[in-house]
C-alpha cells in the first residue's frame, strides 16, 4: 500500500482539518509529519467547532489510528490542554493516538527565545505564532534537541536543564525578560501526560502498517509558500510542508508516496508578515476576510485576503506532486459581483508567470476576471447543482493546472462538501 499525503498548497489555513476529518473514514491510519502547534486545524461537527494543533485531524472519528510522526514538534503544555479538552468532550482517545519517540520537544525557554528575537526583528518581522516553532527546529538540526524517547529515560532532567541553561545563555543577548517558573511546572505536567501514551518507533510502525495494507493519510501543517525551502523566505515556517517533507517526517521511501490531496482556498489568504502578490487593501478583501471569518485559528489575528493566484498555485502543484485538487471556502465567493484570479504577474512592462528569488512589491499581479455567481452553495451537495458561473471557474482552474478538482467545500461543516 502507499501513503497518502494531503497538504496545503497557499500560506496556510486551506481547511486541511476539515476535509482531512471528511476522507478520515478511508483511511486506518492519520499521522502529522511536520510542524507543530503553530498549526490551528479547525473541524466542525454539529456545527460545534473543534480546533486542533498538535493533535492529528482524524482524531474526531472512531476508528482511525493517530500518530504523532518524527518530524513533528510537541509542546506538552498545548499538547495537555488538547488532550483535557478532548476527554472533556468524550473523545475515545485510549489506543487511538500514537507519538513518534524521535519528535521533538518545544521547551518553555523555546517559546520565549521565538519572541525575543521576533521582538528584535522590529517591523522585519517573521509574524511568528510564537510557539517557539523556529528555535525548537534549530535545536533540532543543531543536535542540541531533547526529543520524546528522551522523556522515558533516566538522565531527563539533566539533559532539560543543560538545554534550558544554554537557552538561558542565548537570551542574554536580548534585551528581553522573562519568567518560566509557572510555564515549567505545566510543562512537567504536560511531560507526564505525553508519559501517558504509547511511545513508538513510528517508521518501523507505519512501514509495518503499509506492508499489512493498511491505509495511511499524511496530514499536512501550515502550506507549500509558508516551506523552509520554498516558500517566501524568510517569511516561512521551519520545517518542509511540501510533499518531500512526508518522506523525512515519517521515515517512508519516495516511492511508497500515493495520491497527493493539494488544498487550496477559491481565494488566498495569508496571516503574519511577508510577501503576498494578490493581496488586496481595499473593501473587496475586506469583504472576502468577513464572508470568510478570516481569523486565525492559532494566535486570532486577522488574515490577509486576496484573488486566488494561479502562479504561485501551479508553483505548489509542481513541488508537491499534486495528482488531485481540492478547493475550499467556495461559498465565500458567493457574496461577490465578479470575482478575480491572478493568471500572472507584471514586473515594470515584463509578463511572468514564474514566482521570482525575492518576491517583491514590483509584482503586479495580471486578473482575469469572472462572472459572480451570486447564490448560496452552502447547502449543494451535487456538482450538476452548482451554478454555470461557479462550474465555469472550478473549470478555469482545472484547465489552468491540468489538475483535477475531486472535493469542491462548500461550508465548514463535515458535510458540506461535493465530491466529483
Ligand atoms: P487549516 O489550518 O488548513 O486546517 O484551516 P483553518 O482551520 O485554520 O482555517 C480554515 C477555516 O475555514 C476554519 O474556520 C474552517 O472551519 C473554515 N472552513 C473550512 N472549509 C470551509 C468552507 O468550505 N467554507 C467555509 N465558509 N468555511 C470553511
Ligand atoms: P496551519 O497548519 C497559517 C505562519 C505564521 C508566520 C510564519 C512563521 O493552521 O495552516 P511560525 O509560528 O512557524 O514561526 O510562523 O508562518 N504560520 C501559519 N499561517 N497557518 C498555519 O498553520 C501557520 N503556521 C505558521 O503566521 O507568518
Ligand atoms: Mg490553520
Amino acid at each position: 500500500m502507499k501513503i497518502d499525503v494531503l497538504l496545503g498548497l497557499q500560506w496556510g489555513d486551506e481547511g486541511k482539518g476539515k476535509v482531512v476529518d471528511v476522507i478520515t473514514p478511508d483511511y486506518d491510519i492519520i499521522a502529522r509529519f511536520q510542524g507543530g502547534p503553530n498549526a490551528g486545524h479547525s473541524l466542525e461537527i454539529n456545527d460545534i467547532k473543534h480546533i486542533v494543533h498538535n493533535i492529528p485531524s482524524g482524531i474526531f472519528r472512531k476508528n482511525a489510528l493517530n500518530i504523532i510522526g518524527n518530524g513533528v514538534v510537541i509542546d506538552p503544555v498545548i499538547f495537555k490542554k488538547e488532550i483535557d479538552s478532548l476527554s472533556g468532550l468524550g473523545v475515545d482517545l485510549k489506543g487511538k493516538l500514537l507519538i513518534s519517540k524521535k519528535a521533538h520537544l518545544i521547551l518553555p525557554t523555546h517559546r520565549v527565545l521565538d519572541e525575543a528575537s521576533e521582538a528584535a526583528k522590529g517591523k522585519d518581522k517573521i509574524g511568528s505564532t510564537l510557539k517557539g516553532i523556529g528555535p525548537a527546529y534549530m535545536d533540532k538540526t543543531g543536535r542540541n534537541g531533547l526529543r520524546v524517547g528522551n522523556i522515558i529515560e533516566n538522565d531527563f532532567s539533566e539533559k532539560y536543564n543543560f538545554l534550558v541553561n544554554k537557552h538561558r545563555n542565548l537570551l542574554k543577548q536580548y534585551d528581553y525578560s522573562y519568567d518560566i517558573s509557572e510555564a515549567e511546572n505545566e510543562w512537567l505536567r504536560g511531560i507526564d501526560t505525553i508519559r501517558s501514551f504509547d511511545l513508538i518507533d513510528s517508521e518501523y510502525f507505519i512501514n509495518k502498517a503499509l506492508k499489512e495494507n493498511k491505509t495511511i493519510l499524511a496530514e499536512g501543517a501550515q502550506g507549500t509558500m509558508l516551506d523552509i525551502d520554498f516558500g517566501t523566505y524568510p517569511f516561512v515556517t521551519s520545517s518542509n510542508t511540501v510533499c518531500a517533507g512526508v518522506c523525512n517526517g515519517l521515515g517512508v521511501s519516495p516511492d511508497k508516496t500515493g495520491k497527493v490531496f493539494g488544498i487550496s482556498k477559491a481565494y488566498c489568504t495569508r496571516v503574519g508578515s511577508g510577501p503576498f502578490p494578490t493581496e488586496l487593501y481595499d473593501e473587496t478583501g475586506e469583504a472576502l476576510r468577513k464572508h470568510g471569518h478570516e481569523f486565525g485559528a492559532t494566535t486570532g489575528r486577522p488574515r490577509r485576503c486576496g484573488w486566488l493566484d494561479l502562479t504561485a498555485l501551479k508553483y505548489a502543484i509542481m513541488l508537491n506532486g499534486v495528482t488531485q485538487l481540492i478547493i475550499t471556502k467556495t461559498d465565500v465567493l458567493d457574496h461577490f459581483d465578479t470575482i478575480k484570479i491572478a493568471t500572472g504577474y507584471k514586473i515594470g512592462n515584463e509578463l511572468v508567470d514564474q514566482l521570482p528569488f525575492e518576491v517583491s512589491e514590483n509584482l503586479e499581479p495580471v486578473y482575469r476576471e469572472f462572472k459572480g455567481w451570486k447564490k448560496d452553495l452552502s447547502g449543494i451537495t451535487d456538482y450538476n447543482d452548482l451554478p454555470d458561473e461557479t462550474k465555469d471557474y472550478i473549470r478555469f482552474i482545472e484547465d489552468e493546472t491540468c489538475i483535477p478538482v475531486k472535493m469542491i467545500s462548500v461550508g465548514p461543516n463535515r458535510d458540506q462538501i461535493i465530491f466529483r
